[in-house]
């Protein structure tokens, strides 16, 4: 399994934020956005992940994250030089991919405990496509499910007026490598997009399209608007001042799947022991 996050976009609802810096160096706490998707991806036991964001702010993303090998892992860059919609990030991808199974992640989405991470993990030779489904109050915003009365997933709408469900489609999403010809023959929809549903759907009408209902104590959010940013920092400081619970941290979800060993956590940390992100990340090494 490869993994792919997107990080790219405009990030215009969070304007004057974005104008010069990419939403996904944002901070939430005390780390950059991208380290909670970077650390889910490293979590579902994968190594080998392609950045991909606008050619702008691709040189600071390499900068920060370099060639992944400090964390046992692989990265690779590539360019989106427009925001054409979350179903590009496998056209861009289509080399990258080759024949192997993609994880897309979305870049400015965070997730945390459940077991969806297991649930990946146990999909490394996954056949067709396969994502979550998560209970949320207000669904029209995203990919809505609709189920029939033994809740098999029948279909999908993107931002539907008149949700089938409160069911909605979180940003990660896992495919085999027929996801790159689904998306090259995509139409853009009516907001400009080619449209991670459109994906969605063509693997269900294919009956090729596993829905995974997460568990009610699977915390996601998505951090594009300044009060989802906020409730993401807030979030995470309670997580990791009162609980002591470190997260989103790529060299802990590397040292705990084996990929890097002790010492080099330890490494690791001591570049970083003045800051808060260091301190915690020192009670594990
Ligand atoms: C996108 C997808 C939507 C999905 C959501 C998850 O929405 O189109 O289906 O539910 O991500 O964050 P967008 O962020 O483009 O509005």
């Amino acid at each position: 399994m490869k993994g792919i996050i997107l990080a790219g976009g405009t990030g215009s609802r969070l304007y004057p934020m974005t104008l010069s810096v990419s939403k996904q160096l944002l901070p939430i706490y005390d780390k950059p956005m991208i380290y909670y998707p970077l650390s889910t991806l490293i979590k579902c036991g994968i190594r080998e992940i392609l950045i991909i964001s606008t050619t702008d702010d691709l040189s600071i993303f390499q900068r920060l994250l370099g060639d992944g090998s400090q964390w046992g892992c692989k990265f690779q860059y590539e360019a989106q030089d427009y925001p054409k919609g979350l179903a590009d990030a496998f056209i861009i991808g289509d080399k990258f991919i080759g024949k192997s199974n993609v994880t897309l992640i979305l870049g400015d989405n965070f997730f945390y405990g459940g077991n969806f991470e297991k649930e990946i993990l146990s999909r490394k030779d996954l056949k067709g496509g396969f994502i979550f489904a998560l209970r949320v109050s207000k669904p029209k915003r995203y990919g809505v499910i609709e189920f029939d009365e033994n809740f098999n997933a029948v279909g999908i709408e993107e931002k539907p007026k008149n949700p089938k469900s409160s069911y909605v489609v979180p940003g990660i999403y896992c495919y085999d490598h027929t996801v790159v010809s689904k998306a090259k023959t995509l139409n853009f929809s009516d907001r400009g997009e080619l449209e991670i549903t459109d994906i969605n759907k063509a693997f269900l009408n294919e009956t090729s399209l596993e829905v995974k209902v997460l568990n009610e104590d699977t915390v996601w959010l998505d951090t594009g608007t300044v009060d989802s940013l906020m409730n993401a920092n807030q979030f995470v400081e309670t997580l990791q001042q009162r609980k002591g619970i470190l997260v989103g941290s790529p060299e802990l979800s590397a040292f705990q799947n084996n990929l890097i060993t002790k010492e080099t956590l330890s490494l690791l940390v001591e570049s970083m022991t003045e800051s808060k992100y260091g301190e915690f990340l020192k009670l594990y090494s």
